[in-house]
């Protein structure tokens, strides 16, 4: 109860109160715009929002970047900026067994060069089943949040991370100048489940996994709704910080502790490979206890000089290892079998199974992968099988139980016609003489099935990323001719003016979330050429690939053109799509084959008529090795190829995969051959990689 006013409130009162405040009105937000489902009376919103002004006006120092205040009237983001990390956010090395611990330490000792004699004290803590935040500090303040991404790049999510209760936005006692603490976001699996029957309530989509929960909830475009969710924290490591608040892992860990941050109870200093084992042992005999999800032990070497002298192989630490979890497995019953066709027409088999639990999931489904997979365990519907789950992944069926299947119980045959329109299905002879495993639906685009798909694609999270237009909106749209193709989604609310019966009459629907679906497209009438280039769902073109084309081809026109150039044997056309890095045989004939349809050509003229897809930004124009070629040779041991590619792109510069007299520069480490040989024969410059980085004046 708000008892007492507000200026008998103090600092530290108003402050929780604000925080509790924002909170409170972004769920009533939700529930009033979002879901039409007001649970309060507007007079009593109207005195919540009264009573967060009156304590913004006292204390203006604590308004919040997610006040309400802040929020009125105004349009969410139209997505989250670009933060380059300065210290690259690495993964971990992988190991499953008890004798990979024993030889983990047996590598740090041989690297250092340590006598038997030597202890290697290692802390070990639970891994934290989230997703990982950077935070940046300075002067004791949060001022920067992001997201992992690649590694390299990640997603600014400041906004959201300050609804955190977890983290704090200002540093306890004596703070450096700069900190970057980095730690796992998740949710425990109370607010997970709380959560889900909050959305099924309202009819939004539920999640899979208190993961992707807290994935989903950081990622929201309106900080609103990441205030509504329950995410917390753990830190755990950290990024760029010339002054840590310690010399030794654990010291570090709990300075950070000191310095305001929730840190994980179960972290422990062990001295032997004994005394890690037995740790993990009891963290897994735990685990079922500990209220959110975990997937194993993280190992990590405590002295800092030493991680130091370790360094990294690829994108792991050698210095720290992920010891996980056994995956889990149960045994129920296969009772069917369903065939789903994808947008490329792909039939793919999914097994419903009598739910079972498995490690504190149900699972009613599994994947199948394709008929072979189905034949070679000779999965009989009717059969117990035991399924196994780990992570996220999707739950799968490692086996079959003979011994307990029924009598009777036929072999499975595989449809041989599209479940959706009945089309021959066939699978397709390869160039090397192979069969494809995949099943295809011959149909194209008159089967509703990959039309649906291919829509849902089109408004899908890394394309169009329409919001309101999910997966069960489209195919209702779908079947009641509503949305048809994808250019019907920028007409749709043109229609619905002329038409007598009116979306928010429909089930489910009111005039507000008719209003915010409308917004929605609108926000995506302008879109990234990357993003419409993936979004036209062309086989083999992932969002990769379709930032490659849209940075070649500059505008969707010219790429259409060329591509349709492409597909009448223009050979210039071609050669120049082929020889793009990343572009292979297999993608250059699925773009060409996807251009020689008119029927595709329509879809994108018709598109380009309401859509005006952007440039992307031109990138680091200003940095020293912008507009160059370069090429990558040998081992790399500071990055991996493939970061080393994202690095040289994101600075600006072309990466190619061989070297000609067009390359401007080499960057070789040891072991190069032949591309070394090459580069001196044109007289390219060649460089290692600790120069590399010292010319992009990157720190590593
Ligand atoms: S340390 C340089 N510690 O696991 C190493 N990571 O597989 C930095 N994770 O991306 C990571 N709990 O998201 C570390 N206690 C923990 C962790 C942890 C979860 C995640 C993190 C990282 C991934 C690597």
């Amino acid at each position: 109860m708000r008892s007492k006013s507000s200026d008998q409130l103090s600092l530290a009162e108003a402050k929780a109160e604000l925080k509790r405040l924002a909170k409170e009105i972004a769920e009533h937000d939700e529930r009033y715009h979002g879901q039409d489902a007001p649970t309060i009376s507007d007079a009593e919103y109207d005195a919540l929002r009264k009573r967060n002004a009156t304590l913004e006006d006292r204390f203006p120092e604590l308004v919040l970047a997610s006040s309400p205040s802040k929020r009125v009237g105004a349009a969410p983001q139209e997505k989250f900026g670009k933060v380059q990390h300065r210290v690259p956010m690495l993964s971990l090395g992988n190991a499953f067994e008890d004798s990979d611990v024993v030889e983990f330490l047996g590598r740090v000792r041989r690297f250092l060069n340590l006598p038997e004699a030597t202890e290697i004290e290692v802390t070990a803590e639970p891994k934290i089943d989230g997703l990982s935040i950077s935070l940046r500090y300075e002067n004791g303040k949060l001022v920067q949040a992001a997201t992992r991404g690649d590694g390299a790049e990640g997603e600014n999510v400041t906004a959201n991370v300050k609804t955190i209760d977890d983290v704090p936005e200002k540093l306890t006692g004596k703070a450096p100048a700069v900190l970057e603490v980095r730690g796992e976001i998740y949710m425990s699996h109370k607010d997970f489940a709380k959560l889900n029957e909050k959305q099924s309530q309202d009819g939004e989509k539920t999640f899979a996994n208190p993961r992707n929960a807290a994935a989903g909830s950081l990622r929201q475009l309106d900080s609103s709704i990441t205030a509504s969710r329950p995410l917390r924290f753990f830190a755990y490591a950290w990024g760029e910080a010339p002054e840590l608040p310690g010399e030794t892992q654990w010291d570090v860990v709990m300075g950070f502790k000191k310095l305001g941050f929730p840190v994980n109870p179960l972290m422990k200093l062990c001295r032997s490979s004994e005394e890690l084992l037995a740790h993990y042992q009891s963290i897994e005999e735990r685990r079922a206890d500990l209220g959110y999800d975990i997937d194993g032990v993280v190992y990590k070497v405590n002295r800092l000089d030493w991680q130091a002298r370790l360094g990294f192989v690829s994108r792991s630490p050698r210095w720290a290892l992920a010891h996980k979890f056994a995956a889990e497995k149960a045994t129920t019953v296969l009772e069917g079998i369903d065939v789903q066709v994808g947008r490329t027409g792909a039939l793919t088999p999914v097994a419903r199974l009598k739910p079972v639990t498995v490690g504190g999931v149900v699972v009613s489904n599994a994947t199948l992968h394709n008929e072979d997979e189905i034949a070679r365990k000779d999965l009989r519907i009717g059969d117990t099988v035991m399924v196994q789950r780990a992570g996220d992944v999707i739950p799968q069926i490692v086996a079959v139980i003979v011994e307990k299947r029924p009598r009777g119980a036929v072999v499975y045959e595989f449809p041989k016609v599209c479940p959706a329109c009945g089309s021959h299905a066939e699978r397709e002879e390869r160039d090397t003489g192979k069969t494809d495993v995949v099943r295809r639906c011959t149909g194209g685009l008159i089967c509703p099935a990959q039309r649906v798909e291919r829509l849902k694609h089109f408004a899908s999270r890394n394309a169009f990323d329409i919001e309101g237009l999910g997966d069960k909106i489209i195919e209702e749209f779908y079947h009641d001719g509503l949305i048809q193709s994808p250019s019907d989604i920028f007409t749709l609310a043109a229609r619905n003016e002329r038409s007598l019966k009116k979306l928010k009459d429909r089930e489910g629907w009111g005039e507000a979330s008719v209003k915010k679906l409308f917004e929605a497209i609108d926000q995506r009438r302008k879109i990234g050429l990357d993003r419409f280039i993936f979004a036209l769902g062309i086989r083999h073109v992932g969002d990769t690939t379709a930032r490659v084309l849209a940075r070649s081809y500059g505008s969707a026109e010219h790429f259409r053109d060329q591509m349709i150039a492409a597909s009448h044997h223009d050979e210039e056309a071609w050669s120049e799509l082929n020889a793009l890095d990343g572009i292979g045989a297999i993608v250059a004939e699925a773009i060409t084959q996807f251009f020689g349809e008119g029927h595709n050509i329509e879809v994108v003229n018709e598109l380009l008529k309401h859509v005006t897809p952007t440039p992307l930004a031109a990138v680091a124009a200003s940095s020293p090795v912008s507009g160059k070629t370069v090429v990558f040779t040998g081992a790399l041991e500071m990055m991996t190829r493939e970061e080393a590619k994202s690095m040289a792109e994101r600075l600006g510069a072309k990466v190619a995969g061989s070297v000609s007299k067009k390359t401007d520069l080499l960057v070789a480490g040891p072991g190069a051959g032949s591309k070394l040989k090459e580069a001196e024969k044109h007289g390219v410059e060649v460089i290692d990689e600790a120069e590399w980085f010292k010319r992009v004046g990157e720190k590593k």
